[in-house]
């Protein structure tokens, strides 16, 4: 899975060319770094500071006239601390003293040796957000990564009798938890959205929310966990349903209905058999389609009868699945998600429903 764009390297540099070609080679290999602006020499701005983290030089060193006009620029004020980086055509020993008269920062070379210019380009021009963006994307990945191995234990290995641990689980939850403080719920959704397996998907989404949830409503860790933990479990028997019914690119019939609604019964059951698990999880994984008016499955659960945390992962399970996009129904819209869930009335707890707004509108 690829990462959220806004993760991306944002560094802007700024590449002054007086070649024929634009310096479209190294403007390409420079872009893996970041966002390259090209201008003629003549085009260097007047106040490079505030726009470009540096500047690289590929200019014919050899003309008076080119070195002329970007020493007129580099020399002043404007560009006093901006790194620049000079290009040296092969070996020219007057390029290079040029190049360092103007004050580089450091040179580089033709024929270009991609990963080596890159590498400097990093060394050389400053990014602050850098060592950030990369812990971030750190985080979430270490957290989509935890996630995801338990999403490959429940839906691959449990149905063929390999055991799901609640250590197996519990693993996962402090790589999320980070994942998603680090970065946003937005972040998360993005990168575990592009799963191919929907049920993977659909289950990575709820963990976000739920804990995007739990964190939004600044519940101590252990909750958050307790969160997260539900959020990876609650469709646990959904291992047990067929993969013609799960995948079925279309409505599902009444029979087929049936049969996925056997999802909580059967995911509990796995987990009571399995053992080591709290009576709060078997409670989620049974309880989580249950609703406050007593119309929900599989007990018919009235009111009180649902507990807190299993009202929250009823909100955001069908929260998730109504923003989902799915084989036979379209993404609802943010807005149309709450506005469905708001018709719903009596069957959800309204309090609930409106903490996680922000976290569902913010997604
Ligand atoms: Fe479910
Ligand atoms: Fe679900």
């Amino acid at each position: 899975m690829s990462l959220a764009d806004d993760l991306r390297p944002r560094r802007k540099v700024l590449l002054a060319s007086d070649r024929q070609d634009g310096s479209q080679e190294l403007a390409q290999i420079l872009s893996v770094v970041g966002d390259v602006s090209i201008v003629p020499t003549a085009g260097l701005p007047d106040h490079p500071q505030n726009q470009f983290n540096g500047v690289v030089v590929d200019i014919d060193l050899r003309s008076t006239a080119a070195v002329q006009l970007v020493r007129r620029k580099l020399t002043g004020k404007a560009y006093e601390n901006l790194p620049r980086l000079f290009v040296l055509s092969g070996s020219l020993h007057h390029g290079a003293t040029q190049a360092w008269a103007l004050g580089a920062t450091d040179t580089i070379q033709r024929p270009f040796d991609a990963s080596s210019i890159q590498k400097r380009l990093r060394a050389v021009l400053p990014d602050g957000d850098e060592d950030e963006r990369e812990a971030k994307r750190e985080a979430l990945n270490n957290g989509v990564s935890a996630a995801h191995k338990v999403m490959v234990k429940i839906f691959s290995k449990l149905p063929f009798g390999n055991p799901l641990t609640l250590q197996d689980v519990m693993e996962a939850e402090g790589p999320i938890l980070k994942a998603i403080k680090r970065t946003s719920i937005k972040d998360w959704l993005i990168t575990v959205g592009r799963h191919h397996n929907h049920t993977y998907r659909h289950c990575l989404f709820v963990t976000g929310f739920a804990v995007a949830f739990a964190q939004h409503l600044g519940m101590r860790e252990e909750d958050q966990r307790r969160l997260a933990r539900a959020g990876l479990l609650h469709d646990v028997g959904k291992a047990f349903i067929p993969l013609s019914i799960l995948d079925k690119p279309g409505q599902l019939d009444d029979a087929e209905m049936a049969a996925i609604r056997k999802h909580t019964r059967l995911g509990h059951d796995a987990l009571v058999a399995q053992g080591g698990y709290p009576r709060e999880m078997l409670d989620v994984v049974l309880h989580h389609h249950e609703l406050l008016d007593g119309s929900g499955y599989p007990d018919g659960l009235h009111g009180d009868q649902i507990a807190d945390i299993v009202r929250m992962m009823t909100i955001v399970d069908i929260y998730s699945a109504l923003v989902e996009e799915r084989a036979y129904k379209r993404a609802f819209s943010r807005i149309e998600a709450f506005s469905i869930m708001e018709g719903m009335g009596g069957k959800l707890d309204k309090h609930l429903v409106q903490a996680f707004r922000p976290v569902g509108m913010g997604s």
